[in-house]
């Protein structure tokens, strides 16, 4: 690369990059720079602000949405990394007519305050219902082949999810009645 030509890229920035992908069931093909985080995806170019953006650096969880069936920080992930992957945000979940189970049982919990951190927490609170349903287990797992909700479980794995207001056992609660489950 010539010295006119490494100075005009530091000027304008990398040429851009055409991303396809679904969201929430419908297809997108987007124009970007290849330095856009998914999270500042789905925010600035999509418009569904829904998921939010806490730390931008992956320790509150706020920005997390479920990539392929599995949660991810979407702060933390280039949009490029998800060219043809199918993303599925707070706003893909349910509607305020048609809520999911998980956004009702949070209502009907009291699992939020301000609810800054909820989208984060409800759609990873969806895939760790689903985690656990594979088997998947996780750091406080006891038999590695009887994968079981227990408060313990679940507090392990929303534990990359903080919430300010400390609506942590209404959180609980939540997901337990989601689960059909109410015992601690
Ligand atoms: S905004 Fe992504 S982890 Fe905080
Ligand atoms: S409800 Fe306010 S940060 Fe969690």
């Amino acid at each position: 690369m010539t010295q006119q030509m490494a100075a005009a890229e530091r000027s304008t920035g990398p040429a851009a990059v055409t991303v396809s992908l679904r969201v929430n069931g419908a297809g997108h093909s987007v124009d970007l720079d290849p330095r856009t985080s998914l999270l500042d995806l789905l925010r600035e170019h999509l418009r569904l602000t829904g998921t939010k953006k806490g730390c931008d650096h992956g320790q509150c969880g706020a920005c997390t949405v479920i990539v392929d069936g599995r949660r991810i920080n979407s702060c933390l992930s280039l949009a490029v990394m998800h060219d043809g992957e199918d993303i599925v945000t707070i706003e893909g979940l349910g509607t305020p007519d048609a809520l999911h189970p998980m956004q009702r049982a949070f209502v009907e919990q009291d699992g939020y305050q301000c609810g800054y951190c909820t989208p984060g927490q409800i759609c990873s609170a969806v895939a760790v219902l689903d985690e656990i349903e594979r088997g998947v287990p996780s750091h406080v797992t006891a038999d590695l082949l009887d994968v079981r909700i227990s408060d313990e479980e679940l507090r392990e794995r929303m534990s990359g999810n903080i919430c300010r207001c400390a609506a942590y056992p209404n959180i609980i609660a939540a997901i337990r009645q989601v689960a059909g489950e109410t015992a601690a």
